[in-house]
């Protein structure tokens, strides 16, 4: 007999799942990360690849996500099951549900840590006097298992809290405290930008294209950098498109998730460059760019003290509304077979990645000599295996799946009455533009 699975919940209203959704994909990957690739890539160039990474790659496959979720109602695992069996494919799709999971635990435990950086960085701007230079801030931040312990500890804490609380009560009341708290703080911080930084010289910097030093790793690095940001391939979009009610239109649903997510980010780069710019710091100083560049600008700002920590207010909500949708798959799948209940399932998987995580801490500092891998320390070596090689296949595969596998009359009943133009298009692009595209990411950075 089929076992029954149980439910976990819809969202209310249309705007939940837009704001989870956006919540997801708006992160550290938008704030932190993009602004530093763009710095470090050639600025305009780079924005432009990734934009059209998240047209012709991102939103094809963001829709298939949701769309096998919407259809089914489970967590990856079982979504991914039931959409195979119902499409007389092998049950052994369900795969791609593990791998997501899998991928979700190693990131959460790099994710949280880098968070933990952002929520002690409130404090740490609030406070800071420039006494000490911002390198030798950020430097004294990681030497510190302990004080990064803490304070992984405490982000993974208040990730646990919410997804145990649950889809509506927990997830969807939280980001609709979140992300418009997210929304102010970054328009706040852009005015800021436009007042007080060198605000044309940021948007020559990220608008004027010179393509004279784009190589192979530019596109690699924005495809990169467009799967992580729209959090595909892992199952956070499929997990929250199961709690997505059944009259709201997926496609555009697609588009409005994947602006705003590259908004945030375009409006991420305008806060940050024109302080850089203004301070005459360089915009391609890699990933410390907000942690030493920014404090270093903050430290010599009027009101510095005030800007720098709602800055890193900024980035640690945005964090938050991420992890927790990167905890949700697992804790979705562990709860609906029954296993635990779901705080008891939201407790396992958290604790698991607060368990991994421990070697990213010390990778910073005792085992900064340790490499797992030639070239990559611990937190390398975990990145790799879960953003660059997991991730990308749990996407592919997805893609695969959609573009090849699945029965068309599903899909066509989960997409609605779109225009037959767009479901072409889509097809296209999901039958043969996504999946070869990864396939491409994967196999150079395999090389
Ligand atoms: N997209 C988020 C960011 O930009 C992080 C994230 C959430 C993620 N869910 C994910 C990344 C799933 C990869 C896979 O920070």
């Amino acid at each position: 007999m089929q076992k029954t699975l149980k439910s976990h919940g819809t969202w209310i209203g249309k705007w939940t799942f837009v704001l989870a959704a956006t919540g997801s994909a708006v992160g550290l990957g938008n704030i932190w990360g993009f602004p530093y690739k763009a710095g470090t890539e050639g600025g305009a160039a780079f924005v432009l690849i990734y934009l059209l990474c998240i047209i012709i790659i991102g939103i094809p496959i963001m829709i298939s996500e949701i769309l096998i979720g919407r259809r089914s109602g489970n967590s990856p695992i079982n979504s991914m099951k039931k959409s195979a069996i119902d499409s007389n494919r092998s049950s052994s799709w369900q795969l791609v549900g593990w791998i997501g999971i899998s991928a979700g635990v190693l990131i959460l435990s790099f994710y949280s840590v880098i968070a933990g950086i952002c929520l002690n960085y409130i404090f740490i701007a609030a406070s800071s006097s420039g006494e000490i230079s911002a390198s030798e801030q950020f430097a004294s931040v990681i030497q510190s298992p302990i004080s990064l312990m803490i304070w992984h500890t405490v982000f993974m804490f208040l990730t646990f809290l919410i997804v145990s609380a649950g889809v509506k009560d927990g997830i969807g009341r939280m980001v609709k405290i979140l992300m418009p708290m997210l929304g102010l703080l970054l328009i706040f911080m852009v005015l800021y930008g436009i007042v007080k930084g060198d605000f044309s010289k940021a948007l020559l910097f990220l608008f004027t294209p010179d393509f004279s030093n784009i190589g192979t790793n530019t596109f690699l690095s924005a495809m990169g950098q467009a799967f992580f940001s729209l959090s595909l391939g892992m199952g956070s979009i499929m997990a929250y498109g199961a709690y997505m009610p059944k009259d709201q239109e997926i496609v555009s649903t697609s588009f409005s998730v994947g602006s705003l997510d590259t908004l945030v980010a375009i409006m991420a780069g305008l806060a940050i460059f024109p302080i850089i710019f203004a301070f005459n710091l360089e915009p391609g100083s890699g990933p410390g760019l907000v942690f030493i560049s920014l404090l270093s600008a903050f430290n010599q700002m009027e009101f510095g003290q005030l800007i720098g920590a709602i800055f890193f207010i900024l980035l640690s909500v945005a964090a938050l509304s991420s992890s927790i949708s990167i905890l949700e798959p697992g804790v979705a799948f562990i709860s609906e077979e029954r296993i635990a209940s779901r705080t008891s399932s939201a407790l396992i998987i958290s604790f698991l990645c607060w368990v991994v995580g421990i070697g990213t801490v010390f990778s910073f500092n005792i085992w900064s000599d340790y490499y797992p891998l030639p070239d990559k320390n611990f937190q390398e070596t975990i990145e790799l295996i879960s953003v660059q090689i997991l991730q990308p296949l749990g996407g592919m595969l997805i893609a695969i799946f959609v573009g090849w596998f699945m029965n068309e009359s599903i899909i066509k009943s989960e997409l609605g009455d779109l225009n037959p133009v767009f479901y072409k298009l889509w097809r296209f692009f999901i039958r043969y533009i996504a999946p070869s595209s990864v396939a491409f990411i994967f196999i150079s950075q395999l090389l």
